[in-house]
């Protein structure tokens, strides 16, 4: 019998930075699928500017990964198209993480669009658990811009590279 091919799975996001949340789907997909591609945005679509370069995103992901010592997982950054990378990486999942019903209305559209470009790839959406479903990177940061410990919310050395950026310490 031929051995089933490997199933990869894309982790797309802008990780600025990554939160606890983005790591408990991470290390979930990574139970599912043989491999995880975590996927960082290095585009800025209607969005601010990130506060930390996607180079910097990847290694705050792959010191988070390697602390939590997960293995079937890589960190790649892309500018192209979701279903593009995904397919570079011979990819057959998008797993999206779903925190609340205000995600939906945007998957839901997101998950339309690809499956229009690349009808093969399928999405996947994980239900965040409910230590992580109010944790969202634009409020780590505003907490962390106004002196808050936010220890809880993100990995180590995240709270470590927040504080240098924001906080200069
Ligand atoms: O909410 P995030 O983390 O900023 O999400 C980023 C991403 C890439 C997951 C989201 O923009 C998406 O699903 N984009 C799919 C459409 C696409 O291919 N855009 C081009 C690269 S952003």
């Amino acid at each position: 019998m031929t051995p089933p091919s490997q199933r990869i799975a894309i982790c797309p996001g802008s990780y600025d930075p990554v939160t606890n949340g983005h790591l408990d789907i991470i290390k979930r997909a990574a139970r599912v699928f043989d491999k995880v591609v975590v996927g960082v945005v290095d585009v800025q679509v209607r969005k601010r500017e990130p506060l930390f370069t996607a180079d910097e995103r990847k290694q705050l992901i792959e010191a988070a990964l390697a602390e939590n010592g997960v293995e079937n997982v890589e960190v790649d950054v892309f500018s192209n198209l979701l279903v593009d990378f995904a397919r570079e990486h011979g990819a057959t999942a998008i797993v999206k993480g779903l925190r609340a019903i205000s995600d939906f209305e945007y998957e839901f559209e997101m998950n339309q669009l690809n499956r229009t470009l690349a009808p093969d790839i399928e999405s996947v959406f994980i239900l965040a658990s409910s230590d992580y479903s109010f944790i969202r990177s634009t409020g780590v940061k505003e907490m962390a811009t106004f002196g808050g410990d936010v220890s809880e919310l993100v990995p180590p050395a995240v709270a470590r590279a927040l504080n240098e950026r924001l906080q200069g310490t």
